[in-house]
């Protein structure tokens, strides 16, 4: 897959700004805060209608706009697509080829893009709902279904959780009401299960190859942490599983006035020999895990959607040992498009940059672009 153009409008530092990309390596090279990562930023919000900056649409329109307007094609083969992310007011829209799409299921997948930046680490440190969101992401551009689910399972959850208020507070003893919500809760349940337990034994296929490639050390892999016991199990079996939990647990739940079990709960960890990183790992290893973490999802893209996705690499070479950065260019190689931000072309791998377009970002604009000669 390939992002052949982009052009913004009033998105972030940038007024108006059309750029052709190149179908390999693309690096845009500037000062601090001259607008680097708000092009990568821009890509990811064309391609999964929401930023992983910040949750509100007003802080990407530039300031003193009433509204941002993202376009790209995108390349498949022979065939391109047109898309279109706009928010006007607190309107949102998206445009497949110019008609507007009205499930967001139906749009995001077109894109498709791993995004590596310095907030990454925070998938390791950060709370559990974090590491929920990644999976969640990662999925939705896998499978469309994903997201109706999920966003089904949120508004029965959130049903539920008020019903079991309600019959704490009037001392409602008729149960089947909430009999229902949980019959349906659970159906969401098990398929949110099934999904991201399948994408994590994708993932582990490969994450440990990936980062002793790069780090030389084993043994890195992700445990999925749930509080039901689901592994080896059907999705029937884990809709009784689940019900049975519920069951036992009626009275506790109507005190705490809220769904105690289910995905909501969810939580995954990095280990490296049973050792959890976020505790025992050093910041470069969380780091690399996290980048052992994405490049092990190009395989899976390429394994469901049959086309490799656009990496997006925010300023990770500054952040790595020479070493590593090198280890890092020779593992992508030349038949995925890239886009990266960086504050020089000193210190990036030669071999990455003769085939690159370089773009020079000043105070969100492009103010030179060619390719390396040096
Ligand atoms: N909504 C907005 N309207 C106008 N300017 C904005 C908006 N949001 C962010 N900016 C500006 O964009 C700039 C930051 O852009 P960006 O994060 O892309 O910087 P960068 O080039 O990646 O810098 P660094 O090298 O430090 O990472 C800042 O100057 C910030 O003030
Ligand atoms: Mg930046």
């Amino acid at each position: 897959m390939i992002l052949t153009k982009i052009n913004l409008l009033n998105f972030r530092n940038y007024k108006k700004c059309n750029i052709k990309l190149n179908d390999k390596v693309n690096i845009f090279i500037g000062n601090n805060a001259q607008g680097k990562t708000n092009i990568l930023e821009s890509i990811y919000v064309l391609a999964l209608t929401k930023s992983y900056r910040t949750n509100y649409d007003d802080n990407l329109k530039r300031k003193g706009s009433d509204f941002y307007k993202i376009k790209g094609e995108v390349k498949v083969g022979k065939y391109s697509k047109n898309l279109e992310i706009s928010v006007i007011y607190n309107d949102k829209r998206v445009f497949i080829n110019d008609t507007n799409i009205k499930r967001i299921s139906d749009y995001v997948s077109n894109l498709n893009v791993i995004m590596l930046s310095p907030e990454d680490v925070e998938t390791i440190k950060g709370s559990p709902s974090i590491r929920r969101d990644l999976l969640n992401i990662e999925i939705s551009q896998l499978n469309q279904q994903y997201i109706n689910y999920y966003n089904e399972y949120n508004k029965l959850l959130k049903m539920r959780n008020d019903y079991l208020k309600l019959i704490y507070t009037n001392s409602i003893s008729d149960y089947r009401y909430l009999d229902v919500l949980t019959e349906n809760l659970v159906n969401r349940a098990a398929y949110i299960y099934k999904e991201r337990l399948t994408f994590i034994e994708k993932i582990n296929k490969n994450i440990g190859e990936i980062f002793k490639t790069l780090s030389d050390v084993q043994n890195l892999k992700i445990v999925y942490d749930t509080n039901i016991e689901i592994n080896n199990k059907t999705q029937k079996e884990i809709e009784d599983i689940l019900k049975e939990k519920y069951y036992h647990n009626k009275q506790k739940e109507i005190v705490a006035g809220m769904t105690l079990y289910g995905p909501h709960r969810d939580d995954y960890h990095f280990l490296i020999d049973d050792n959890d990183i976020k505790i025992f790992g050093s910041q470069g290893q969380q780091k690399l895990a996290m980048i052992a973490f994405k490049l092990s999802e190009i395989l899976i893209f390429e394994e469901i959607i049959g086309s490799k996705p656009i990496l997006l690499l925010d300023d990770i070479f500054s952040e790595l040992d020479k070493t590593k950065r090198n280890r890092l260019i020779n593992y992508i190689n030349d038949d995925i498009q890239v886009i990266i931000t960086a504050n020089d072309t000193v210190g990036i791998n030669k071999k990455l940059l003769r085939n690159a377009t370089i773009y020079k970002v000043e105070n969100g604009k492009i103010i030179a672009k060619g390719d390396f000669n040096g």
